[in-house]
């Protein structure tokens, strides 16, 4: 019976997209419209590859693999890449499921898109026999590789998979994790050793542990994967709705990607972090409490500058990075610094030294111009 409705479940997930995988797309397909050009404007080829790819279609909606076509195709139409012949994108979809490979080559076969410049292998691999294989393929590949990862489960991708993709070179991987479930399984009064208990202690730094809600489990996912891959960004994204919880991770080596991610996540949430999704509706935003709100990630990096701050003065750069790093935006950080600033709480001083009385001159920005540093004041 068990076995019966867990089947039924993956097999509805093809027959209607619930507001859940919209909301995990939505942000895939945000990503990839700013990510996209950024690869191809300076090197003109990229590697795209979808391990877990479906059937490209979710009952009328697009899945992953029609949504990075439809996202490359309006990038590639969009000057300055219009026309442009010496493109070379190479994409791998792939998924275990020979029933849904024979729909994507269906989907593709009537699909419309410049083949000479999009070049797209199918794969039916089983991800875990195939992935040591791919990882052999591509680590002498210099070409941007943009991965994304979306199981169904949390067990089949490993930590040290994630480890040898980001080892390749110039690679961002995004993963998705059904977080809910495993942390379920994460306190430490649950004695059972469900199998969810081996990824909990996988991925996360403190293991079964009581944790205080999922934020907190979240974070510890996150800094994990930052401490095992030796990362410095990493960005989750919750998706809350209908009583289940999912999230998506983006591991990237380079600043940019980050800076991007949080302004796709900015765009996308209430708080700058996750996705409330209602029943009906998609990206429905606004029906959370304050207090949940406030628990969230935004008030533990709002926390982390502020006990920064109280240490040491910060300059711009300083903050904008950490900012960054946190997850979050500079205009999010100059917030802040704000109303510590109306609260005489701070100062802000200029290269020389002296006082700086405008805000206008703080230079709390993406690009650093100028070098003002920030002071915990003690009046
Ligand atoms: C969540 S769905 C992917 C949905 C897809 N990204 C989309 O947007 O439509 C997960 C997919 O992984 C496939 N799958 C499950 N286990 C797998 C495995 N071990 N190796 C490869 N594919 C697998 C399933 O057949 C399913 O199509």
């Amino acid at each position: 019976m068990y076995l019966y409705s867990n089947y039924m479940k993956k097999n509805a997930f093809f027959e209607v997209q619930s507001d859940l995988t919209s909301a995990k797309i939505k942000i895939y397909e945000d990503y990839l419209e700013g990510y996209l050009p950024k690869l191809l404007m300076p090197f003109g080829r990229c590697i795209i590859i979808d391990l877990f790819c479906g059937s490209g279609k979710n009952g009328k909606h697009k899945g992953s693999p029609l949504v990075l076509l439809d996202k490359l195709k309006y990038i590639l139409n969009s000057t300055p890449l219009k026309g442009n012949k010496e493109i070379l994108i190479q994409i791998l979809f792939n998924d275990q499921n020979t029933s849904n490979i024979s729909k994507l080559e269906y989907e593709l076969n009537n699909y419309k898109y410049d083949r000479d410049v999009i070049k797209i292998t199918l794969k039916e691999e089983t991800y875990e026999d195939y992935i040591d294989t791919l990882v052999k393929k591509l680590e002498n590949n210099q070409s941007p590789k943009f991965i994304f990862l979306d199981p169904f489960t949390y067990s089949n991708v490993r930590m040290n998979d994630l480890i040898n993709l980001m080892n390749l070179p110039k690679t961002e991987v995004l993963l998705f994790l059904p977080i809910f479930h495993s942390y379920r399984f994460a306190s430490k009064e649950f004695k059972s050793e469900h199998k969810t208990r081996k990824f909990v202690e996988e991925f996360t730094i403190e293991g079964v542990n009581n944790y205080e809600n999922i934020y907190d489990f979240t974070l510890s996912v996150k800094n994990r994967l930052k401490k095992d891959i030796g990362l410095k960004y990493v960005r989750p994204i919750l998706i809350e709705g209908g009583g289940s919880k999912n999230s998506l991770f983006l591991l990237t080596k380079h600043r940019a990607g980050m800076l991007l991610m949080n302004k796709v996540a900015t765009k996308n949430t209430i708080d700058g972090n996750s996705v409330k999704v209602k029943e009906q509706n998609l990206l429905s935003l606004f029906d959370e409490s304050r207090e949940e709100i406030e628990s969230s990630f935004l008030s533990s990096y709002k926390k982390g500058l502020i006990e920064k701050l109280k240490l040491t003065p910060l300059t711009n750069k300083e903050i904008v990075d950490f900012t960054i790093e946190e997850g979050f935006l500079p205009k999010q950080a100059k917030k802040i610094l704000s109303e510590l600033y109306n609260n005489k709480k701070i100062v802000v001083i200029d290269k020389k030294g002296e006082l700086i009385n405008s805000k206008l001159q703080w230079n709390i920005a993406e690009k650093i111009k100028i070098h003002t540093s920030f002071k915990w004041s003690s009046y």
